[in-house]
């Protein structure tokens, strides 16, 4: 039935994505199937309906009770799953790629080898191995060395060396831990740049670019500490990032589209959603680190309240076509998200802060920041995080400046055992990704 839309996720990123939908002039009935009931999502739905990703027949039964004209996807796991395949064979079509395309993210020696095999700029050295013997040799041509394994990892699998490990025999320890559990490794040459994510729409034909964000993987301030899903993330008023060359983007956005076009050509399908591309500045230009099937997270939440264009009709011109005719704008803002975490995310279950990852907290008012839930659970005695990140507070501003105040401002509305980065999209640390790549150019 026309605007009876599904989304399928439990996260802030789904919460920006189910508001984007819900501002649209048609006011479509939106309907959530989330894994944890989260109250941002559920305020803005008809009907929710709470269960596992990999629960394929309750995912397509509850999209055909609702009779839903297509269905959004926001995480990677159920793209994994095959859930846009699942729902195709019921005639619902996904703003989302089919299991085969998904590869895309969830392998990283399929993308690795789809740019080689059609020629596509942007790959660094790197080999794919299914046999430890074959790797010594390899690492003996590389100056740094980044591992990778072939598989979903949340984002949290990539080690590099200088962060997670120091010498080639502990590059091969890691190697032969991943072999144990996935099928291949891929092993890279470490990149020296600035990174960013281009999230790009795609109907498998027309590939359109959003603004490019440049997200925080590091649990604290300065960059230090384990990886994390993303601690917060930035974008500029003139949609590009003060790191870059002027060919930077434009680099970028041809990799994705020849991409895209490969795809097709590898698999005869046309892929629909989202490529977000995790790409690097370097000296000599820009190189892909990874392609990911969906919308970032945090970077979700910076782009989509700048869209002016309606979203349900975008996602229409992805899943039926249309996209190449679709003038898709951003506003003219900056965006500065901070992720408010549980004082214990992403540190060992034995640290004296783990605990905090069940506490309640409670929430006040965020003033002109947008709020969107994350890893929350809505219980009758009160809201409560887990052991991932609670809340995104996102600042809209003229300015990187206004952003960051208005979301710096937020982050005290939330109470609780709750930490965040307040480093993120501050002049200070804004001007150290600068400094760092101007050094880069000048070596
Ligand atoms: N921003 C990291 C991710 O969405 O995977």
């Amino acid at each position: 039935m026309k605007g009876s839309i599904l989304v399928l996720g439990h996260g802030a990123r789904e919460h920006a994505i189910t508001e984007t939908l819900h501002r649209s002039g048609e006011k479509p009935r939106l309907h959530a199937y989330m894994k944890a009931n989260n109250p941002g999502i559920a305020g803005l739905c008809e009907t929710t309906c709470l269960g596992n990703y990999d629960d394929l027949s309750k995912i397509v039964s509850y999209a055909r009770s609702r009779e839903v004209e297509f269905a959004v996807i926001g995480p990677e796991d159920p793209l994994n799953m095959g859930v846009v395949d699942a729902l195709a064979e019921a005639g619902i079509p996904s703003f989302g790629p089919l299991r085969d395309l998904a590869r895309l993210e969830t392998s990283k020696s399929f993308t690795r080898d789809l740019l080689t095999k059609y020629g596509i700029p942007g790959n660094p050295s790197y080999g794919v191995f299914t046999d430890l013997k074959e790797i010594p040799a390899f690492l003996d041509g590389l100056a740094g060395i980044v591992v990778k394994p072939d598989g979903l990892t949340g984002g949290k699998g990539v080690m590099v060396q200088g962060d997670h490990f120091e010498t080639k025999g502990e590059a091969l320890d890691l190697c032969a831990a991943i072999l144990r559990e996935h099928p291949s490794v891929t092993v890279e040459e470490r990149l020296e740049g600035e990174e960013f994510s281009l999230q790009c729409l795609c109907n498998g034909k027309t590939v359109v670019p959003t603004p490019p964000v440049q997200d925080h993987k590091r649990r604290f301030v300065g960059d230090r500490g384990p990886n994390t899903g993303g601690m917060g993330s930035y974008s500029c008023e003139d949609h590009s990032l003060p790191f870059l060359g002027p060919r930077d983007l434009e680099e970028a956005l041809e990799i994705t589209r020849r991409v895209a076009e490969a795809i097709h050509r590898e698999t005869g399908r046309y892929y629909k959603g989202v490529m977000y591309g995790g790409f690097i500045a370097t000296v000599e230009g820009v190189r892909l680190l990874e392609y990911n099937a969906r919308f970032g997270d945090p970077e979700a939440m910076n782009i989509l309240p700048l869209m002016e264009t309606d979203f349900v009709a975008v996602c229409r011109a992805v899943v039926a076509g249309g996209l190449e005719d679709l003038r898709v704008s951003f506003a003219r803002k900056a965006t500065v998200c901070k992720y408010i975490v549980p004082k214990g995310y992403g540190l060992p279950a034995d640290h004296p802060d783990a605990s905090s990852t069940a506490a309640p907290i409670e929430v006040g008012d965020v003033g002109a920041a947008r709020l969107y839930y994350a890893s929350v659970d809505r219980r009758p005695d009160g809201l409560y995080m887990s052991t991932s990140r609670a809340i995104g507070v996102v600042g809209i501003g003229e300015d990187l400046e206004e952003a960051e105040r208005i979301a710096e401002a937020a982050v005290s509305a939330v109470r609780g055992p709750v930490d965040h980065r307040p480093d993120i999209g501050t002049a200070a640390l804004i001007a150290r990704r600068v400094q760092h790549m101007n050094s880069l150019r000048r070596k």
